[in-house]
């Protein structure tokens, strides 16, 4: 499998498995080993998790499995994110110091692991600070607990503002994109990584299922074309939106948010599909949203 690389110290797998629905996949332990172990030996060797994932569930059922099987980590690299908590129910953000630092011993703690490869402030906090959040994100770094560190769902300012605070070390901007959702291109994100040369990780690539399900107008009429190119290259529909998403000079890095192995299969066979240029201007159009003047 091909790598991505984010900073001198740091290369992902092109494409990543996401934990976010595993509290929901059912799985025993003895088969989230097995499962992990698939995913390596397909070359997928980074793994994506966060805090919040099932309210901390996730990262414990992936420390349970990491415990299970020592081996695992040592062949991995295990990205998480900090900074949504529940107050009562209600959710909301804090990336000050002292709570990165505290969130970060307690997903270690559950990961059963002593770092983490990739550390992300996981949404933008209207309160942050980016003097007292880089603060905290090189401390990180220095004792040894993350080796780097990134946003995700940043808008351009925002990330720039902690890429200041941070001397550039941001490596990454995990961000939501796929043939129904166009936020971040609009918004001149895309732009801004194309032109720093920074890759960002791009969650629910399939819309979360929703491209395939036929419930809304939009993905109706997205899911027509991309199936019309599937047949063009004799391949599934999904190996089609990840090798759009690749196509892109950005070099965006796919999460894929499905529990089965076959479907992971689907996005590695993207690697080797080449699309015409404008066959990647037919799925940029297809949902309506985006106009080709
Ligand atoms: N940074 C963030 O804010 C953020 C937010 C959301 C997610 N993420 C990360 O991104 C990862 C991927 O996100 P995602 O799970 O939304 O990705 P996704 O791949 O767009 O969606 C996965 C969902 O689609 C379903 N699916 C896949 N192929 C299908 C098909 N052919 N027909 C019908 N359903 C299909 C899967 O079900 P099956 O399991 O049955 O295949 C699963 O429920 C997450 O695991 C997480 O790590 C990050």
């Amino acid at each position: 499998m091909k790598k991505v690389q984010l900073s001198e110290n740091l290369s992902l797998s092109a494409v990543v498995q996401g934990f976010w629905r595993l509290d929901g996949w059912n799985m025993t332990p003895d088969e989230l080993v097995k499962f992990m172990h698939g995913c390596i030996e397909r070359g997928v060797t980074t793994f994506d998790t966060a805090e919040i994932y099932g309210d901390t569930v996730v990262e414990s059922l992936m420390g349970e499995a990491f415990a299970k099987d020592p081996t695992i980590r040592d062949q991995i690299e295990l990205v998480s994110k900090t900074g949504i908590y529940k107050h009562d129910g209600f959710g909301y953000y804090n990336t000050t110091y002292d709570r990165i630092l505290q969130s970060c011993h307690e997903s270690l703690e559950r990961l059963h692991t002593d770092h983490l490869d990739l550390y992300l402030i996981h949404r933008e906090d209207p309160l942050l600070n980016p003097w007292d959040t880089a603060k905290a994100l090189k401390k990180l770094k220095a004792d040894g607990l993350v080796r780097e560190v990134g946003v995700s769902n940043f808008d351009p300012y925002k990330f720039d503002g902690l890429n200041k605070a941070m001397e550039g070390q941001l490596v990454t901007n995990q961000i939501e994109w796929n043939p129904l959702c166009f936020e971040h291109f609009n918004s001149g994100m895309i732009d801004y990584l194309t032109f720093n040369k920074i890759h960002p990780m791009i969650w629910s690539p399939l819309a979360g299922g929703r491209i395939f399900k036929g419930e809304d107008e939009v993905g109706k009429k997205a899911y027509a074309k991309i199936a019309e190119i599937a047949e063009r290259h004799n391949v599934e529909p999904a190996t089609i939106i990840y090798a759009w998403i690749m196509y892109h000079p950005v070099g965006a890095i796919p999460l894929v948010g499905s529990s089965k192995l076959e479907r992971l299969d689907l996005a590695i066979k993207a690697l080797d599909v080449k699309l015409e240029q404008y066959e990647w201007f037919e799925i940029y159009a297809a949902s309506g949203q985006q106009q080709i003047r």
